[in-house]
């Protein structure tokens, strides 16, 4: 049996790929290779990071580089390369940038790991993801997105605080694409046990739904310079640990879906079981009418930017 350190690569060391450095060197998940086009950044975050390891008592080797030959063997790949949205900008105003960064990123990355499973971030992220798959030629199961995890918490912390109670005992379910059209189920979310529906009034659920959609671009207007990173890095990592640590943790990823939910062969939102297999299973629940309306609407806007993958990549 082999004993080592898993390695975790992840490309782009801006705002969310170094606050996911930071979340799983944090967590001993393994080592860490941070990679960035702009030369010093990765190195400069990397050694930063690595000295907080004496102070926080984790041990982990971290490395940053401007190349991809220190990401050799890696076991997980997260990929968070690319520009953000400023005030104004929705996440599909991105693509014509990302889609060609994140086409480029993944074509390195599975030259010299092609056994990794790959956890794309980079927006709009529904559109990167597929993109991702198709670059890598990878099989569904180690390509995923990150999105329902963020939206998800994010539901989850103004429940929390609405009611007065610990995030520990908030579990909410945000499923679709990662845009204006996400669908978040209160039908599906509860606190310790007891269905939201039970403890608070439509109109304040309805006020909590709207919040959680237009979560990303609160933060947005409050940053003005650049989107989300700390929720956003802590899940990614979530996920991360959940294959490193074959946990059959059920998350709500945008993985591929055939036949589910009606959708065949694009990236979409939904409940999955992470695993050391990766996506190891899309668990399929039943929506009502108004949900399945929402998540079809969703569904069409991802299918919208899947289509200008396909042109262009
Ligand atoms: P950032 O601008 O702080 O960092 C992006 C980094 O990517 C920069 O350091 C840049 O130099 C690097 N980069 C650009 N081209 C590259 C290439 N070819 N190879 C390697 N590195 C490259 O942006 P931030 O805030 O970290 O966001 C990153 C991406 O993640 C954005 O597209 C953002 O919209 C997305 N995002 C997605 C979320 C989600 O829920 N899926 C949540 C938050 C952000
Ligand atoms: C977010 O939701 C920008 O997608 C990013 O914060």
């Amino acid at each position: 049996m082999a004993i080592g350190r898993a390695k975790i690569t992840i490309v782009g060391a801006g705002f969310v790929g170094a606050t996911a450095a930071h979340w799983a060197a944090a967590k001993e998940l393994g080592d860490v290779v941070l990679v960035d086009i702009i030369e010093g950044l990765p190195q400069g975050k990397g050694l930063d990071l690595a000295q907080a390891g004496p102070v926080e008592d984790f041990d982990a080797n971290i490395v940053g580089t401007n190349s991809y030959a220190e990401t050799e063997g890696s076991d997980i790949v997260i990929i968070t390369a690319g520009i953000a949205r400023k005030p104004g900008m929705s996440r599909d105003d991105l693509i014509g940038i990302n889609l060609k960064i994140v086409g480029e990123v993944t074509e390195s990355v599975v030259k010299l790991s092609p056994d990794a499973y790959l956890i794309i971030v980079s927006n709009p992220l529904d559109a990167m993801t597929y993109a991702a798959y198709k670059k890598s030629g990878f099989p569904p199961n180690r390509v995923m997105g990150m999105a329902g995890v963020l939206d998800s918490a994010r539901m989850a912390t103004f429940i929390a605080r609405e009611l007065n109670v610990s995030v520990e005992n908030v579990s909410a379910f945000v499923l679709g694409g990662h845009g204006d059209t996400m669908v978040p189920l209160p039908r599906f979310t509860t606190v310790a046990g007891i269905p939201i529906t039970e403890l608070l009034p439509k109109e304040r659920i309805d006020a909590i739904c709207q919040r959680t959609a237009s979560g990303g671009a609160e933060i947005v207007s409050l940053l003005k310079t650049g989107s989300a990173y700390y929720a956003p890095g802590a899940a990614a990592v979530r996920m991360a640990e959940a294959i490193l640590k074959d946990k059959k943790m059920i998350l709500p990823c945008c993985v591929h879906l055939s036949g589910q939910y009606g959708v065949d062969g694009y990236f979409v939102g939904v409940p999955a079981k992470l695993g050391a297999s990766g996506v190891e299973e899309v668990i399929e629940i039943r929506l009502d009418d108004e949900e399945k309306a929402a998540f079809a609407k969703s569904v069409d806007a991802v299918k919208e930017l899947s289509a200008i993958v396909d042109q262009n990549l």
